[in-house]
């Protein structure tokens, strides 16, 4: 009974939320035909400034519930990008254009044109001029087949006179259904001020924050060659640990994000004396590049590429080196370390690599050939020995002793 009525306030409470945040939240959709393909729930808050009669004045007011979307909106198709188009009042109009790269969709250009002889508006206007202003400067940006999620107040500057400040942000650009996905990505701003976020967050970029995530789960990695058969296997749970400018703290940072597995696509190519390994996450790219060296008949790790365009980064964040080595093995087995392993690739970034074992060589059978083992672990499992051979060392002298004593007790039982 008790726990029935807590979860109806539960629910009482979520509902509750869900009209908080809904209240001043608009929904715009374009469609073509009958199938959405931008869907936008949104709040804003528009600050312009402008000139009266006697000075300078700043207009401050929320996109109005009349707001509707204007017929110029479209999905796009050939060379003209997908427009959500917003008009509003006496004849303002808010424009985002999105465009993706396959993998990630954003807002490329956001545009408004207002209209200062709008008197309730722009009151005192020294000019009734329509006003156009842009910015192709956005943060607003999601994966393909997910919503992005700001609940969090977000400013876009397009000019000096104009901001425009969204909140209670959801939306979908290059859409194939109905309603807006489930999966969500979550913009920096609701990822760090979690406790207004009524839903957790799919990605598990932590905002940079001290506490180092939990230790990653192992990815089953394959690359398979024309016929079907495995030539590069890899099990492995990757850590990245980037540092760089975080731009909601604005300073440098070291994130570290856990790569998830099923997020996680495998491509590649097998051969000799170089394999490759691509592992593709939603923001982030990672390429592993083996060798072989035929003289010395051991496999490496030779080179690490990255490329990443976190959530918190000012910028995309693409680093390399092609002079590693690291993980080295004989040919013909596979390279294991149970242990955490910290590759460090550049001085700002490193991978530590979890319960890994892999083979980029000679695989037969799709399955892992003998296992050689990092230095780690044959210390990890030398422990174990030491002890038992001391303690099988000390069972030893304890019945050498004992049998000295029964014959020393012996022969003087026999002297009397
Ligand atoms: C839209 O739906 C209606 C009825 O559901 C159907 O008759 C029409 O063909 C559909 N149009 C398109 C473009 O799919
Ligand atoms: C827009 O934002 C910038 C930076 O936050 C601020 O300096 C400027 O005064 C704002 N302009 C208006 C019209 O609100
Ligand atoms: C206001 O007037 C000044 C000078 O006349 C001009 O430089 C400025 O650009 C004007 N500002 C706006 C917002 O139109
Ligand atoms: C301009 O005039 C209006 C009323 O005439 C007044 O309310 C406003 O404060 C004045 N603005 C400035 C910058 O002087
Ligand atoms: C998005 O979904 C469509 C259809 O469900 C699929 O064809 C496409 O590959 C997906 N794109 C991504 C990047 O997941
Ligand atoms: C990895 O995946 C392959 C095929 O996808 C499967 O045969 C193999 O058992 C998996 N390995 C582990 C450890 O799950
Ligand atoms: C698949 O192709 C590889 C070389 O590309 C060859 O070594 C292997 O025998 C082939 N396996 C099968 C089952 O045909
Ligand atoms: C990430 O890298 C930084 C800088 O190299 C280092 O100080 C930090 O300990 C690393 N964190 C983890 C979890 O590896
Ligand atoms: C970021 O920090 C630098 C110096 O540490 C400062 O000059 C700059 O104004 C700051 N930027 C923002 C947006 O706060
Ligand atoms: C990925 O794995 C996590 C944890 O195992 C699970 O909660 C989540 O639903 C999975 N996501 C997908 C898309 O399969
Ligand atoms: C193979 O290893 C040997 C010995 O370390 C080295 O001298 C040689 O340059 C290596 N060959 C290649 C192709 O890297
Ligand atoms: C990852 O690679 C794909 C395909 O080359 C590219 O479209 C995407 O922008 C890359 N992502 C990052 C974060 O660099």
């Amino acid at each position: 009974m008790m726990v029935k009525r807590c979860f109806a306030a539960g629910v009482c409470w979520t509902l509750l939320m869900g009209c908080v945040f809904a209240a001043h939240a608009l929904t715009f959709e374009v469609t073509d035909g009958n199938s959405t393909c931008i869907k936008a729930e949104l709040s804003a808050n528009f600050s312009i400034s402008y000139n009266t009669t006697n000075g300078t004045s700043v207009a401050r007011f929320v996109l109005p519930s009349s707001a509707a979307v204007g017929s110029s909106s479209s999905c796009g198709g050939g060379d003209v990008p997908p427009e959500l188009v917003v008009m509003f009042g006496a004849g303002h109009t808010l424009a985002l254009m999105f465009s993706s790269d396959g993998l990630l969709y954003r807002v490329a250009n956001m545009s408004l044109q207002y209209n200062l002889s709008d008197t309730a508006t722009f009151p005192q206007s020294s000019s009734s001029r329509i006003v156009s202003v842009m910015t192709n400067v956005s943060e607003i940006s999601a994966r393909l087949n997910s919503t992005y999620r700001c609940l969090s107040s977000m400013s876009v500057s397009l000019s000096t006179e104009v901001n425009i400040t969204f909140s209670d942000v959801r939306m979908e650009a290059f859409m194939n259904r109905a309603n807006l996905s489930t999966n969500e990505s979550v913009c920096s701003a609701d990822q760090t001020v979690t406790t207004t976020a009524p839903t957790p967050s799919p990605r598990t970029t932590v905002a940079p924050s001290p506490v180092p995530p939990p230790a990653p789960e192992r990815g089953n990695y394959t690359i398979t060659n024309g016929n079907g058969t495995a030539c590069l296997l890899a099990l492995m749970g990757l850590q990245l640990n980037i540092t760089h400018h975080s731009k909601s703290l604005n300073k440098t940072v070291s994130e570290v994000m856990n790569l998830q597995p099923n997020r996680t696509t495998a491509s590649g190519s097998c051969g000799v004396p170089r394999a490759t390994l691509v592992l593709s996450e939603d923001l982030t790219n990672l390429t592993f590049t083996f060798t072989l060296n035929l003289t010395t008949q051991k496999f490496y790790l030779s080179a690490v590429n990255v490329s990443a365009f976190w959530p918190d980064m000012t910028d995309r964040f693409v680093e390399g080196n092609g002079s590693l080595n690291f993980l080295q093995c004989s040919v013909g087995r596979s390279y294991m370390c149970s242990a955490e392993q910290m590759l460090a690739v550049v001085p700002t970034f490193s991978i530590n690599t979890f319960r890994l074992q892999l083979q980029p060589f000679n695989v037969t059978a799709n399955r892992f050939a003998a296992a050689e083992e990092c230095r780690v672990d044959q210390e990890n499992m030398l422990i174990p020995i030491i002890v038992g051979a001391a303690l099988a060392g000390l069972v030893l002298i304890i019945l050498i002793a004992y049998l000295i004593g029964r014959k020393r007790t012996h022969a003087g039982y026999q002297t009397i």
